[in-house]
């Protein structure tokens, strides 16, 4: 996951990705737990939230910039650079949270990522989480898609987005087994009426990575067109989500 993110306007007009994060955090049994990872913890809002409940936490994140903030914000942790498909501790812990972070490894890395878990989990630990599932923003990378393949372009979503069947089977793989799993929709609603052109700039990056800035803009403006119809409602900018949320248990 090698992104340069704009860290103060993720939190400014995405603070949504972390707001969500709340309902994930309530799947973590805190009467069995001291120590906790939040991997991906971005600028560290969720990481306060796992502290205070309790909980001894390190924030992982591969992003310095992501980290600046998340250190300046909240001093009183410790929060490490590190890539989620290799990230070691000294010492194993009780939870390992993750919200909005698994879709951005590629398939073929999740494994890496699964088995780094499995090995930073003490034994009967938690992993609790969230990702984009089967059929996140179908209707965004299917406009996407149209709008590059008129440009004689090729599209490819740049992100990993599983079935449940699909990922609990890749997570008993890796020796953890799964006590709780959901696949659901959960549009939601963009900052302004830019909403939807501001999203695909934050988020869809290696797709434009070799097309020239003005068919760059060209295609994000045509795509928030050709998506009104379906994700514009009463003023508002909606994003399709659709999340995989899950528990594992390391037995
Ligand atoms: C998500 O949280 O589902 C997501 C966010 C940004 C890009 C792709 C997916």
């Amino acid at each position: 996951m090698n992104i340069i993110w704009n860290a103060d306007k993720y939190a400014k007009d995405f603070s949504f990705v972390h707001q969500y994060g709340n309902g994930v955090l309530e799947l973590i049994d805190t009467d069995n737990a001291k120590t906790a990872i939040d991997l991906g913890c971005g600028n560290g809002v969720l990481s306060g939230k796992l502290r205070d409940m309790g909980l001894d936490v390190i924030g992982i994140d591969s992003s310095p910039e992501q980290l600046a903030i998340a250190r300046r914000d909240f001093p009183d942790i410790n929060f490490i650079e590190a890539d989620a498909i290799s990230f070691e501790v000294n010492k194993p812990v009780d939870v390992i949270f993750s919200n909005a972070v698994f879709h951005w490894i590629d398939k073929d890395k999740q494994s890496n990522m699964l088995h780094s878990i499995h090995a930073s989990l003490v034994k009967g630990g938690q992993l609790v989480f969230e990702m984009g599932g089967y059929g996140n923003n179908m209707l965004i990378h299917r406009e996407l898609s149209k709008a590059f393949n008129r440009r004689g372009l090729k599209y490819r979503i740049p992100f990993y987005f599983p079935t449940i069947g699909e990922y609990a089977a890749m997570i008993e793989k890796e020796g953890m087994l799964v006590t709780y799993a959901i696949l659901f929709d959960r549009p939601t609603a963009l900052n302004g009426d830019e909403g939807m052109n501001d999203w695909i700039r934050m988020f869809i990056r290696t797709p434009f990575k070799d097309v020239d800035k003005e068919t760059e803009n060209e295609i994000i403006n045509e795509t928030a067109e050709n998506l009104r119809n379906d994700l514009f409602k009463n003023g508002t900018w909606y994003s399709d989500y659709v999340r995989l949320r899950m528990k594992a248990i390391k037995p």
